[in-house]
Formats: C-alpha cells, structure tokens, sequence
C-alpha cells in the first residue's frame, strides 16, 4: 500500500521533459479508426469461416413462455441450430461462482420460461450466413402467457421502496432549517429513461482451440470480469477464456458488463465447432441491453435574503428491473456541491417490468443536475441575485457532508473564468427580452461536479532489441484515449519518441487493470503505467551501469538520464537500443502496480466545471438552438489536450440531448420502449450544435494519484443539460421541469404565459 504522502516524489510526468504530458498529441489508432481498418469485434478474422448468430427477442414484458415452435426456422436454409430454453446447452444457475475470486458470476442465456421484459433474448438462431439466420428468426414461434406489464413508473411512485442497504442521508434538521428560511423553493422535476446508443452495438465474436479453450472478442468496458463471467457460464477455468477487447466503439457504462451476444456465441462455437458472431441489433440495444432509467427528483431549498443556504433537499425516485437493484444516485452529487448547515438526500426504488437499469455516463451527476442546477437557477431569480453569484455565496470550506478537507476544488474560478469568457455579463436577468430575428436568445449557466477515483491496477513495459518499448495491460479504450495517453506516459517516462511506442490493451492474459468506466480511466491505468515505467527505468538504468561495454559502466544509476533515445549519465551516452541490443538482447520487462493510497480517504475528491450557454428559442415553432456553448473545468493535470477535450465536450453535447431531444417512451401496453433507433431517439447532430468549447484549468491533484490528474469522462455531462434548460428559460421566460424540452411542451408553456 501507498500512501499520499509516498507519491509526493519526483517523477517522470511530474517533470514532463519531453513536453509530452498534457500535448494534444494525436490519437495513437487513430488511423486505423479512420480508414475502417481497426477491427472491432465482429469485424475479427477467425481462423475459419464464421458462422452468424441472430438473437430473438420477447414480445411480452412479464409472463412465460408457454410452447415453442422452432421447425420452420429449424428448416429453413443455411440454418445450423435453433435454441430456446428447451434446448439451450446447460449452464451453471445465475450467479454461480465456481472460482472463489472470479469479478463476476455466470450469465447463463435462454435460462427459463420466464420473461421479465419486453426483448429479452428468448430464442436464438445460427446460420451459414447472416441474411439466413435473420430470416429464419422470423420464422421462430413462440407461444406466452403473458401477464400485464407493470412498466408505469409514475403510478407506482407510491410504492418505491429504500434501495437495499440504504438510508437517507441527513445533517443537521433538514426540516427545521427549511421551514425557518425566509426563501423556499420545493419543486420538482422529472426524467425519462435514456440509452447508451454507442456507435457500435455490443457484438461478439467467438471460437474454441480444441474443446477447452474459449477464444473470445467481445465490446465490453472491463476485461476481467467479462473474461471470469464468461468461463463461469461456460462451466470451465477462467485461464480457459482468452477474452479480448481491442477497439470498442464507445461504452458509456452500457459496456460494464456483458450480455447474451457474449454467451451464446460461445456456447454455439463450442457447439457447432467452428466461430460464431453475433451482435445486437440497434433496435435490441434499446431492450437487451441496460438504460439510465427515469426520475423523479424534488428538490428543496430553504435560503437567507442573501442568499445563503439554510437547508437543501434532492429526493430522488428511480426504478429498476423486477430483479435488480441499480439505483440511479441522482441525489449523492449534492452531498458535496453547496454548503447548507441542514441537508437530506436519498433514493427511492420502484420495481418494475421494465428492462434493466444500470449506470449510464456520469450516473447519478447527469440525471441529478437537472434538477439542482435548475432549482439554483430558480432561486437565484427569486433573491433578485446572478446565478453565478448565489453559487459563489454557497461555496463551502470543506466537504459540508462529511467535513474532509477538500483535495482540491476550484468550482469557483471555474464560474469566474467562464463567465468572463463567455460575456455573462451581458445576460439579462429577466426572461424573453432579447431577440434576434425570429429567435428568442437566452443564457444559462450551470455547475459541475463528478467524483473522481483511482483503483488497484497492474501494466508491464518492455524494452526491446530494438528499443521499442511496449506497454501492456489489460485495460480498455471506450473512445477515451487510453491508448494514446499511455503512449504518452511511455514515450515520457522512458524518454524516447512515440513513434518508439507499441500499446497492447483490451486482452484478458495482460496485466490486470480495472477498464474504463466511472471516469477512473486515465488516473489508474495511467498511475500503474508510471510505475511500471518507473520500474523500466531503473532496470535499464542498473544494466547500463553494470554493462562493461557501456560507456556507463561504472556510474551511478540513479543518475541515468533518459531522453531523445538515448541513456545518459553526465557525458557519457548510448542510445537505448545499443545498450538492450547489446547487454539484454533478448529485451527485459518489468511490471509496476497502482493501489489507492491508504490516506485517500481523508479527502474529498472531486472534479468541478461550470458551463455556460446561448440558446434561441422560435416561439412560434417552439425550437430549441444551441447558439454556443463553453464549459470551464477543474479536473487535475490533463495528460492530452485533444483527447480530455473531446471528452469534455461529448459530455457538454450529451448535455444538450438531456435537455433537449433525448428519452425512450414507455407503451404501457406492452411494456417496450417506443423509439428504438436512432430516427426516433434523438441525439445530438453536428448541425445541432453551434460553437463550443471546453477549457481546462491548470490544476495538478496530488492527493488524487501521483501525476496529480483526475478524469473528465464524465464530467462535461454533469450540469450541461441544466445550463441549457436555463438559458431556455432566459429567452423565453418558460420553466419546464420534465424533461427533454420538446418544441410541444414549450408551446404549451409558451401559450400558458401568454407570450
Ligand atoms: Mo460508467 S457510466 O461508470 O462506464
């Protein structure tokens, strides 16, 4: 274990010779991405031609399947296997652990009769070729007993339990505190359900080398427990799957897990003895895969005439599926944002026939400050204060739930640079004053916050002959960087060119690293990539001292330099590659770990950002532009420029679509989700987004990790739907607190104020 205190030490990226650290370099498989020529998953070449896999989801949401009807499909041309639960190959009950230490459990598929909502892969159909196994999984017949879906989250909102293991979070009296405020505010707002929609759906690709070892390609965000959760299915050793993930197509946390493209291609290659691909349609990725599920969140604040906090409140209502218990944490980002002597937070669960939820891009943050963020905004308006001023007013000393020394936090400056870039001072307090053309122009403005963490992690660095160095571990690229940024910290550490850097990630027999999610990314697989660099050093180091034939023999290696290529100790000097083609010809590897520091907890760890943004509203038409859009972070050291940035603003545009356009509808008679592709569910286009940009604060963290950086995977996301929602509102002087704000609700808020 480390402490805080034993990464305060020089190093590599702290002194960051090279300039390297921090460069927007370009992405390292960039050129493969753009010429089509990384292979995703499905896109692998097996050893032999594959076969294609096609899944077949219910119709019901709740119920059994009561016969099954599979011989036309069964006939039909190029078939070579039709499965339901009748005659699905067996496999270990859910959750089966057989290895004591497996990071996750079976995930058997086609398990029962039962169906527990609407797309649940029911039956599944291999052929020769995709176009046959599609057409023959129409011909599946499938018989139920359906029961009716209990999918109305708002109906059951009175049902909603504490999620397990949970309490509400009080300090202070919530209650006295508000009721004694001069100021209140008690609203409450709501959200739909949203989907990850990546780019590439989640896909498999599978064989076996003989009858015992799985060989597996797979989109998924964590290796390990994809690996240990197949070969738990699968009933056979976990070093018996060799699990990889090289190039994903973006995760969001939709990848956290696996599904049953994953199990059943397996289970067909190891049956029908050659490999097998299967992907998720986009319309099965709304079903078969997990959502961000609603909310309903009631926010209250109880504030002085000046605009101090006495108390604040964020309830949230969530719902999961029949079996589960993933809680969106819409409330728990509150816990740190805004000093206020008297707070409660907490969640309530409603059970529902709905597919299942789980953690989507900035979980909890993302839903969350839709509506705090709102709220502050309305109250801001009430107490006749600037937004940006009544968060400046509530700005706490430390941590005002758990009274931790903040790490660092810089919320504040983040507001002040912001406003002053983007020309807040130009905003008109009142609503629906400005007009340009046909268009209503308002500003908003919003804050940002994100935890941050860092997790136990392994990397191993090689030197070759040659002297290349070669990173590996078994971490992910989702879309974020990872394989550029660990370039970057190899290509620093050791001194030498990128061009000097090879990359291996996404492979389960590499050295463990806990994957991309929770924006923990960069911090913990870079943190163990320094240490194993660190570690190459000092053996290179130690060999060139040690080398007669090196001209520095004899010297001391903690002196060694390294830079340009080249190992240097006062004048003396040798390229890398004479030394390791001479002294260790057969190249040397070293390994370098990350833990958290023991101390870490004494902390309160966050990123911050505050966004600000232009919107014209048509009140005719009751549309909605993003005009410009700017967000200013606070998120420790940045390790690339270009790569943070692009993360930053992806989030700060999936902001707009939470405002504006993005959310599944529910039909209540069958318990699906209406929109199911991406003509129906609204994201975000280029055309739809006017000038943004993503500025990053010059910070170094070093309580966080020992280069003193944190993440931005999802903390452009947090706070960027509410800057939008209310610079609606300063254009046109309407509150909506359901979200998305359609141009439908907007007309009818529009006509409801007279405007
Ligand atoms: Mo994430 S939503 O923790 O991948």
């Amino acid at each position: 274990m480390s402490s805080v205190s034993d990464w305060d030490v020089p190093n590599p990226v702290k002194e960051n010779r090279s300039g390297l650290i921090g460069k927007g370099v370009d992405r390292y498989e960039g050129p493969l991405k753009v010429t089509g020529t990384a292979p995703y998953a499905y896109e692998v070449q097996p050893p032999s031609p594959p076969a294609y896999g096609v899944m077949v989801g219910a119709t019901i949401a709740a119920g059994r399947i009561t016969d099954v009807d599979t011989a036309a499909a069964e006939a039909s041309p190029g078939v070579l296997a039709v499965w339901t639960h009748r005659n699905v190959p067996a496999q270990p009950p859910r959750g089966t652990k057989a290895h004591p230490r497996s990071t996750a459990g079976s995930k058997p598929a086609l398990e029962s009769d039962r169906v527990t909502y609407w797309g649940q892969p029911v039956a599944f159909v291999v052929a020769d070729t995709l176009e046959n196994a599609v057409a023959a999984s129409h011909m599946v017949q499938l018989t139920y007993a359906a029961d009716a879906p209990d999918v109305d989250f708002q109906a059951r909102l009175g049902d909603a339990v504490d999620p397990p293991g949970e309490k509400d979070v009080e300090v202070g009296d919530f209650q006295a505190g508000f009721e004694g405020s001069p100021v209140r505010l008690d609203e409450t707002w709501s959200t739909p359900i949203q989907n990850h929609v990546q780019m590439e759906p989640c896909a498999s690709l599978a064989w076996w080398e003989g009858p015992d070892r799985c060989i597996a390609h797979t989109s998924v965000q964590m290796v390990k427990p994809a690996q240990h959760g197949l070969a738990e299915t699968l009933g056979i050793d976990r070093d018996a799957v060799h699990l990889m993930t090289r190039y994903i197509g973006g995760g969001f946390g939709g990848k956290g897990q696996t599904y049953d493209d994953l199990t059943l291609a397996a289970l067909a290659a190891r049956a029908l003895g050659r490999p097998v691909k299967v992907a998720f349609t986009r319309q099965q990725m709304m079903h078969g895969t997990i959502h961000r599920p609603a909310t309903v969140m009631r926010v209250r604040l109880g504030a002085e005439r000046d605009g101090r906090l006495n108390a604040m409140s964020i309830m949230t209502w969530t719902h999961c599926h029949s079996d589960g218990s993933f809680t969106e944490h819409a409330s728990n980002f509150a816990r740190s944002l805004y000093a206020a002597p008297n707070r409660l937070t907490g969640h309530r669960l409603v059970r529902l026939d709905l597919p299942h939820a789980g953690p989507m891009r900035a979980p909890g943050e993302a839903s969350g400050t839709l509506s705090l963020e709102c709220a502050m905004d309305e109250l801001a308006e009430t107490l006749g204060l600037d937004p940006v001023e009544l968060r400046i007013r509530n700005e706490p000393e430390v941590d005002p739930e758990n009274g931790r020394p903040f790490s660092q936090r810089q919320l504040v400056r983040c507001l002040k640079e912001g406003a002053q870039l983007f020309g807040w001072d130009r905003r008109l307090p009142t609503p629906g004053q400005v007009r340009d053309g046909r268009w209503l122009v308002g500003l908003g403005m919003a804050a940002a916050i994100r935890g941050n963490f860092l997790l136990p992690a392994k990397c191993s660095f090689s030197v070759d002959a040659d002297g290349v160095i070669t990173v590996r571990q078994g971490m992910t690229d989702i879309g974020t960087g990872t394989y550029t940024v660990l370039a970057q910290i190899a290509a620093e550490t050791l001194g030498v060119p990128l061009g000097q850097v090879v990359v291996e990630i996404g492979d389960s027999e590499l050295p463990p690293a806990p994957g991309s999610g929770g924006q923990f990314g960069a911090a913990t697989a870079g943190s163990a990539a320094l240490a194993a660099g660190v570690n190459l050093r000092k053996a290179i180091a130690d060999l060139a001292v040690n080398d007669p034939g090196s001209p520095l023999h004899g010297g001391d290696s903690a002196s060694v330099t390294f830079q340009d290529g080249v190992v240097a100790l006062e004048n003396r000097s040798e390229t890398l590659r004479d030394l390791v083609r001479r002294a260790a010809p057969a190249g040397l590897t070293v390994e370098g770990e990350i833990r958290p520091a023991q101390d870490a907890q004494r902390w309160s760890t966050q990123t911050y950002g505050a966004h600000f943004c232009e919107v014209g509203v048509d009140p005719v038409t009751g549309e909605v532009r993003v005009r410009r859009m700017l967000g200013v972070f606070a998120a420790g050291r940045i390790l690339n420029a270009k790569t943070a940035r692009s993360q930053l603003t992806g989030g700060m545009i999936w902001g707009v679509a939470s405002a504006l356009t993005e959310g599944n509808a529910v039909d209540p008679r069958y318990g699906s989700l209406i929109n199911q592709d991406l003509a129906q569910y609204l994201v975000p286009v280029q055309a739809d987004i006017g000038d943004l940009e993503a500025i990053m604060l010059d910070e170094v963290d070093d309580k966080a990790n020992p280069m003193g950086i944190k993440g931005v995977g999802e903390l452009g996301n947090s706070g960027a739907g509410a800057a939008v929602a209310n610079a609606v509102y300063n254009a046109c002087g309407v509150r909506l607190r359901d979200y998305p704000i359609t141009p439908d609700k907007l007309l009818a808020g529009l006509i409801a104020a007279g405007r």
